[in-house]
């Protein structure tokens, strides 16, 4: 059996939502090269295995439109220009839009309830619990940064951290 089809409105929020996570993908895939192009190839790799994750979550959001018969349609993907002064603005740059994606899934969660799409919960639910740890992996990294205050061997070191970490499981 088919889960219920969700109303146009609530549609529209969920297309809205996917193209958000490829923004942050494609985001995630500038700030790599940014830092590729100041020797940070760890960061860099950081960065591009967080796009991969901003992949899945669109994923994750179209196929509970497909599977409930609904169309997802992939939007404009606008992205702001980037220049950085310094590393850990990349970092900031990541948090904030982190926060705005937790913001849109929260509001995405307050319209799935005025509506009583019960259905769509378990993965709005998903959404807000990832979130949760997405903003506290980026904070962290930033206060690591951010100590170290583009301190050249300080850099160095995180870079070297920051290669083999999961942005997704920290
Ligand atoms: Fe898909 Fe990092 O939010």
């Amino acid at each position: 059996m088919i889960a219920m089809k969700m109303s146009e409105e609530l549609e529209t929020a969920f297309v809205q939502q996917i193209t958000r996570e490829y923004e942050a993908a494609f985001l995630y895939r500038q700030l790599a090269a940014e830092l590729e192009l100041r020797d940070l190839p760890g960061m860099a790799t950081w960065f591009r295995r967080h796009a991969e994750i901003e992949l899945g979550h669109a994923d994750r959001l179209i196929k509970h439109l497909t599977d409930r018969r609904n169309h997802p349609v992939i939007g404009d993907i606008s992205l702001p220009s980037i220049k950085l002064e310094t590393v850990a603005e990349a970092f900031q740059i990541a948090l904030d839009a982190e926060r705005e994606v937790s913001e849109a899934i929260r509001a995405l969660c307050r319209l799935a309830d005025a509506q009583h799409d019960y259905d769509s919960r378990p993965v709005i639910d998903w959404f807000i619990t990832e979130q949760i740890g997405e903003e506290a992996t980026v904070s962290e990294v930033l206060g690591r940064v951010t100590l170290v205050d583009d301190d050249g061997s300080g850099l160095l070191f995180l870079d070297a951290e920051l290669a083999g970490d999961d942005p997704d499981q920290e």
